[in-house]
């Protein structure tokens, strides 16, 4: 019996592939970039089995272009580079990696937070442009944790883990979501329920944890940053389409916020002339959340169980639609 044929759009860990070479007719994308589109729609027109990363765009069209499509799987969390309501209209499932990723991803949150707050990158800059000439009583100063506020948006699995490395830091922790958790789990992880707009106001260090969606699409705008505290930094370790970036450029030029650490932008790559990153106290990393070896591994077998469920006509065990 033949095969069904895979495509994967960029090579993925051994472990995830190595599920799959004796299963599956494989074809991988050889290239360190995504495929162009108008490549992944010639692609799909022949698969069964599709493995995507958050780079690519399977949109309606594309979806719609793959007569004997039957999986798509995603080596991610995150979703939104898909039309899930597309995929469900063809009965296609498509899976995603929850879990393996939360702890690399709230790691990345705090390194990040450390990072900009006590001006690490900022320091080191200091030291290549030769300004080290002695110890400053003054110089780099930054925020301290003890005591602060952590203001958290979205507190499902990444927020959580966020939550609880910050009691280590005996930080007061707020939360902000559509719906409140049980008071039980407030208390497990030390944190207090408060309206958006009371979040924004009292917290000195904000971190961001929602999925973007059409309604947390620039979330963060000028209004929400203008809330903030003067002396506050925000974090954003999700997706870039939850801040607007020009306000938040316009903000932080006139020091109305303190400094903002960004794992995701709007669009990705940033392009390296963007305004962004002539500021000081702005941090930007090329999206790196779940970029561990031990993490990245797991998401790709993550999402080879994922395919290989949807080509047998299984429910697959981690799906965004079924
Ligand atoms: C995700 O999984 O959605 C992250 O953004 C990348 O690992």
């Amino acid at each position: 019996m033949s095969k069904p044929k895979v495509f994967i759009t960029r090579h993925i860990p051994r472990e995830g592939l190595d599920l799959l070479k004796e299963q599956v007719d494989l074809e991988i994308w050889d290239k360190s970039e995504p495929p162009p589109y108008s490549i992944l729609l010639e692609k799909v027109q022949e698969i069964e089995g599709l493995l995507c990363l958050l780079t690519d765009q399977i949109d309606q069209r594309l979806i719609n272009h793959a007569p004997h499509l039957k999986v798509i799987s995603q080596m991610a969390v995150g979703y939104d580079n898909i039309d899930v309501q597309a995929a469900t209209n063809r009965e296609i499932p498509v899976g995603h990696t929850p879990g393996v990723l939360t702890e690399a991803t709230a790691d990345l949150t705090w390194a990040l937070l450390m990072a900009i707050t006590r001006r690490v990158t900022e320091a080191e800059d200091y030291i290549k442009q030769g300004k080290w000439t002695t110890w400053q009583p003054m110089g780099l100063l930054g925020s301290d944790f003890v005591g602060a506020t952590l203001g958290i948006i979205g507190l499902g699995r990444i927020g959580r883990a966020v939550a609880r490395r910050a009691r280590g830091f005996n930080l007061n922790i707020l939360y902000s979501q559509p719906h409140r958790l049980e008071v039980g789990l407030e208390q497990e992880l030390g944190v207090n329920y408060v309206p958006f707009e009371q979040l924004l106001k009292e917290s000195d260090f904000i971190s961001l944890h929602t999925p973007l969606t059409e309604k947390t699409y620039h979330l963060i705008g000028k209004n929400e940053l203008k809330l903030m505290k003067e002396t506050a930094f925000l974090v954003n370790t999700a997706r870039g389409g939850i801040i607007d970036q020009k306000a938040l450029y316009d903000t932080l030029k006139q020091g109305e916020i303190a400094g903002a650490a960004l794992d995701v932008t709007e669009p990705e790559p940033l392009p390296k002339d963007h305004q962004l990153l002539t500021l000081s106290n702005v941090i930007v990393t090329p999206h790196i959340g779940s970029a561990s070896y031990q993490t990245r591994s797991k998401m790709a077998i993550m999402a080879a169980q994922n395919l290989l469920a949807g080509l047998q006509g299984q429910p697959l065990p981690n799906c965004v639609n079924y």
